[in-house]
């Protein structure tokens, strides 16, 4: 079965029920996907994955660096030639989801425009559009 995994970082909840989401929507599409937080992620885990989305709220104008730090390693280990999605939960600037794009793409991702950034606590209007992403990402990896 096709697989995606989300990896989101979340300070207050906002990005990880974005997350939540997102496999949601995914999993009605019928394809195997989790939701994680950066720290339980396991980089050879998704190097067995399809798609990976990956998400952080904006922090003084950027992703959060542990955030970072995690797409560095992937980048190390070659986890690459994915579809890819990134989002976020913001306040006022919403830097962090176009840098994770950014960044994602630059190691290879073939990353979905645009990303999916929501303002503070995601509304159910919100929660619709990021399954709308999980069934976006499951179409783009089911076979045809
Ligand atoms: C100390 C601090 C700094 C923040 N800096 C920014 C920022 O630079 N730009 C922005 O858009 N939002 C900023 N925010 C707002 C958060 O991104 C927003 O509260 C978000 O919903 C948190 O989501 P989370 O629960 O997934 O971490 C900041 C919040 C805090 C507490």
């Amino acid at each position: 079965m096709p697989k995606i995994i989300v990896v989101y970082l979340s300070t207050s909840g906002n990005t990880k029920a974005m997350a939540d989401a997102i496999v949601e929507g995914a999993r009605s599409r019928n394809v195997d996907a989790h939701a994680m937080n950066f720290h339980e992620a396991k980089i050879e885990e998704l190097k067995s994955a399809d798609a990976i989305a990956l998400g952080s709220s904006t922090f003084y104008y950027k992703m959060l660096p542990p955030m970072e730090k995690f797409i560095d390693s992937m980048a190390k280990a070659k986890v690459t030639a994915k579809v890819g999605a990134a989002f976020g939960s913001y306040g006022w600037s919403g830097e962090a989801p176009v840098m994770i794009a950014e960044q994602m793409r630059k190691i290879g991702i073939n990353v979905i425009d645009p990303v999916l950034r929501i303002q503070y606590a995601p509304a159910e209007k919100d929660l619709e559009e990021c399954k709308r992403l999980g069934k976006d990402l499951a179409n783009k990896i089911k076979p045809k």
